[in-house]
């Protein structure tokens, strides 16, 4: 496995592998790696010849306030687990080489960034837009990973994709879960002991949506009510939003017709956690 640094190595590097190995998968992440992220490298090395991914925390999606500079950081430790995987290159730039002195250069899309986490982090998603848009510059992919665990970076990504023309296909990969339902995150451990089992109520809330829509209710405001209780259950966390939407327009619905997002995001005291279920058929 190759450690690069910079965009020139990293480029030196595919030039040689892509022309023995075929297709080149892409797996980005910002490190802290789990169970989550390996299923992505999983996936790639299933699909492709060729498999690279990227540890970078990127400061463009963090707002002021928020854990950039606490945000855990294991290279060593990521590093051992993706050799372990058979990844082939791993790009960890320094915030530098993404972002050149004065860097003014960045990707919007506009409109659907303003949905879900766009509302109460403002600037988050053009954040990832621009690093995102960056990485595959510099890689090249044929096909890039992403978790399904952050369904409205999906869908931002994937008008990214379509409207900048990147050559490349965008797969989403199923959320890996705990063995009690909780979505790996690697906030999770920021989490304490008590805070591990309070953050349960964000699976507990889409289980009761999930079990509703399966029972037969496809009004939107009667399911998100049924998420509304059990989160009331659970004091020790502070709801900022439990939404039914189009997982690809991001926009509310008011009928579970058609394939819906039933997206949900809390603090459980200090740490912001986010889960996501996907309910209705895909026809
Ligand atoms: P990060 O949070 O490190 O996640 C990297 C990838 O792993 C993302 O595609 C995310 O959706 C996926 N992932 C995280 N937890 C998962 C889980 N429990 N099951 C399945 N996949 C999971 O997302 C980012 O980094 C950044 O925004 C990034 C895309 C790297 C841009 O900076």
């Amino acid at each position: 496995m190759q450690v690069v640094r910079t965009v020139a190595e990293t480029r030196a590097a595919l030039w040689a592998l892509r022309a023995g190995q075929g297709t080149v998968g892409f797996v980005p992440t910002m490190g802290a790696l789990h169970e989550g992220h390996l299923s992505l490298v999983r996936a790639a090395k299933a699909g492709c010849g060729v498999v690279v991914a990227s540890i970078f925390v990127n400061p463009t999606q963090f707002g002021p306030n928020e854990d950039f500079a606490k945000y855990p950081r294991t290279f060593e430790a990521d590093c051992a687990l993706l050799e372990a995987e058979g990844v082939d290159v791993v790009f960890a730039p320094q915030v530098e080489e993404m972002y050149p002195e004065g860097a003014a250069t960045f990707v919007e899309v506009e409109g659907i960034s303003d949905r879900l986490d766009g509302v109460s982090r403002p600037g988050h998603f053009r954040g990832v837009a621009t690093v995102v848009a960056k990485l595959f510059h510099i890689v090249q992919p044929d096909r890039a990973y992403f978790g399904q665990k952050d369904a409205a970076q999906v869908a931002v990504l994937r008008r990214m994709v379509r409207e900048l023309h990147f050559p490349l296909e965008l797969v989403a990969c199923p959320t890996v879960r705990e063995a009690d339902g909780l979505a790996m995150s690697s906030r999770n451990r920021y989490l304490s002991a008590e805070e591990r089992q309070q953050a349960l109520v964000l699976k507990r809330a889409l289980d009761a949506i999930t079990e509703k829509y399966a029972a037969g209710e496809r009004d939107a405001a009667a399911l998100r009510e049924a998420g509304l209780r059990v989160i009331a259950q659970e004091p020790a966390a502070k709801l900022d939003y439990l939404k039914l939407v189009s997982p690809l327009t991001l926009e509310d619905v008011q009928h579970a017709e058609g394939e819906t997002l039933v997206a949900i995001a809390a603090w459980v005291g200090a740490t912001r956690l986010i889960d996501n279920v996907v309910i209705g058929s895909r026809v």
